[in-house]
């Protein structure tokens, strides 16, 4: 990754998790986005009383990086503070997440320690998307 770190990205994920609001589930969550200008844009999952108005860390960042214009991305870490094994992005995430990054983007995560991560990319945690098929232009006529 140009001139910064996963390791850089992930520390950036863990400060983000220190904002997390999350008196419900107590998983506090951050993620760090890596952007195509270098800056790193970082969210944290914020909950609700009605359970299911939680947004997740990640696609709060994805979020937050499309409302500042910033539509390239190079990477995204994921730490979550609460867990001994590391924490991926839910199904709802993966979709958010595909709708605007490559296939290719490396995707970090990590429980509390951020050496042991997963490494892997949008396409191996969303596979056979038809938006990327469509980007690629395999449904043009
Ligand atoms: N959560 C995230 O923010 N990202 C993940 O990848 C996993 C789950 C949050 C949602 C909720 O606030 C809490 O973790 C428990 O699911």
């Amino acid at each position: 990754m140009e001139n910064i770190s996963v390791e850089k990205l992930m520390i950036e994920a863990k400060k983000a998790s220190e904002y997390s609001y999350s008196p419900y589930s107590h998983f506090t969550v951050g993620a760090a986005l890596l952007c195509a200008d270098g800056e790193i844009v970082t969210a944290a999952n914020v909950e609700n009383r009605s359970y299911g108005l939680t947004i997740c860390a990640e696609r709060s960042a994805v979020v937050k990086a499309i409302s500042l214009g910033k539509t390239d991305y190079k990477a995204l870490a994921i730490y979550c503070g609460k867990a001994d094994y590391p924490v991926s992005p839910c199904g709802a995430c993966r979709q958010v997440i595909s709708e605007f990054a490559d296939g290719s983007m490396p995707v970090y995560f990590s429980g509390v320690d951020i050496n042991n991560r997963v490494e892997t990319t949008v396409a191996e945690l969303f596979p056979f998307d038809a938006l990327s098929e469509m980007k690629n232009g395999r449904y043009e006529e």
